[in-house]
């Protein structure tokens, strides 16, 4: 199978990358990423020197490009992680998000009808579904209703994808996951930029009072759910990923400090993200029974693995948090008013 991922370079498309080629070593994967703050060639640097490998510095919206891509490479799938992906990013500049997230995969799945691809897997979130009040969880058949301007943008994506499997019976799958976690994640996220904050003993900026609930999944489990999804799902269908591991934010910083071995102390809580959404929990039924998917890391497994991984890549995180996000940190905490 010839393979174009997108956004490769970022945190779960790095992961899909290395798993799928080290698991199907006679697939060949074209990486198109545009190497904004969020991706980094390094992650695939050992990579590249594989035969069945090929990166591609560019824009999911540059239809020039893409049309160009697909015309040379005759894909047979396509599977789409590129876009902004971050909440606290999509407060600050909307229009980021809107012309990657929607145009560029309005974009993708005009070249993919026009060069006749047999599957295009749209990554997506649970974030689409808007947020939960105490009890039940996400189904596919939730209605959307997103409150950032990231899910508002994926979840047009979503929509725009569904439209061409409606309109020109284009063979597009969706999936929505909830949180991931594990190695490579820029620590703009809750997980790598509490680990990172904690190494350098300084203080972890709770929002609110940290009731927020998170399914948190591993990034290995999210990725042999999109394989699944790829190999054996139905077209024109949405498949939720999610790991029954639901937890209040500060829960998760609880166990954090504990496998750091430091007091709790070190959380701070601060002014809360505007427009929060409360509480995601998924229904992951729909996968788990016909494709048989289940998640095999736990937690406590998983959680203590990412500390490891960001104990012994120092130099990874280092060279991120020495560049662009050092401006990012000062401008989204440093005038972060405290509350406790
Ligand atoms: P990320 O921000 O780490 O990586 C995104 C990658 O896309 C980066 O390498 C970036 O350079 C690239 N990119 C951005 N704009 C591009 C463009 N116009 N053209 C080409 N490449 C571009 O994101 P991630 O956490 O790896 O998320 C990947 C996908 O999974 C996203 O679609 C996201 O919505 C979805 N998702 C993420 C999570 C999560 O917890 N991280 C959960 C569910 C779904
Ligand atoms: P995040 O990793 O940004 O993912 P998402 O907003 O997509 O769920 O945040 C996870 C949760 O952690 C979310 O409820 C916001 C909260 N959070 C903090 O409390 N402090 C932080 O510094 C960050 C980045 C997030």
């Amino acid at each position: 199978m010839k393979l174009l991922v997108t956004g490769g370079c970022g945190f779960i498309g790095t992961n899909f990358i290395r798993a799928h080629l080290r698991e199907k070593p006679e697939d060949f994967i074209v990486n198109i990423d545009l190497l904004t703050y969020a991706g980094n060639p390094e992650n695939l640097r050992d990579v590249e020197s594989q035969p069945n490998y090929l990166f591609v510095h560019g824009d999911i919206a540059d239809a020039t490009l893409i049309d160009e891509l697909f015309r040379t490479h005759r894909f047979d799938a396509v599977v789409n992680f590129a876009a902004e992906s971050h909440v606290d990013r999509s407060i600050e500049t909307p229009h980021v998000f809107l012309r990657t997230n929607v145009l560029g995969t309005q974009t993708l799945l005009d070249a993919a009808r026009r060069h006749g691809i047999q599957r295009f897997v749209q990554i997506s979130t649970d974030e689409v579904y808007g947020s939960l009040g105490p009890t039940g969880a996400f189904k596919e058949t939730t209605p959307l209703a997103p409150r950032s301007p990231y899910s508002a943008s994926k979840a047009a994506a979503d929509h725009l994808a569904l439209a061409y499997y409606h309109t020109y019976k284009l063979p597009v799958l969706i999936t929505r996951c909830s949180n991931n976690y594990g190695p490579y994640q820029y620590p703009e996220k809750l997980l790598p930029l509490s680990i990172i904050n904690v190494l350098h003993d300084r203080e972890i900026p709770v929002y609110g009072d940290g009731m927020q609930r998170r399914e948190w999944l591993h990034v290995s489990d999210h990725c042999r759910g999109i394989e699944l999804v790829l190999e054996k799902g139905r077209e024109g269908e949405v498949y939720n990923i999610g790991g029954v591991n639901e937890r209040p934010n500060i829960e998760v910083l609880k166990l954090l400090l504990e496998i750091l071995n430091k007091p709790t102390s070190l959380l701070c809580h601060v002014e809360d993200r505007p427009g929060h959404d409360r509480r995601y929990a998924i229904d992951s039924t729909k996968i788990r029974t016909e494709l048989g998917w289940e998640p095999l890391v736990s937690f406590e497994e998983g959680l203590a693995s990412t500390v490891r991984w960001y104990l012994e890549n120092r130099s990874w995180w280092e060279r991120i948090i020495s560049g662009e996000f050092r401006n990012y940190y000062e401008r989204m905490y440093g005038n972060r008013k405290k509350l406790s």
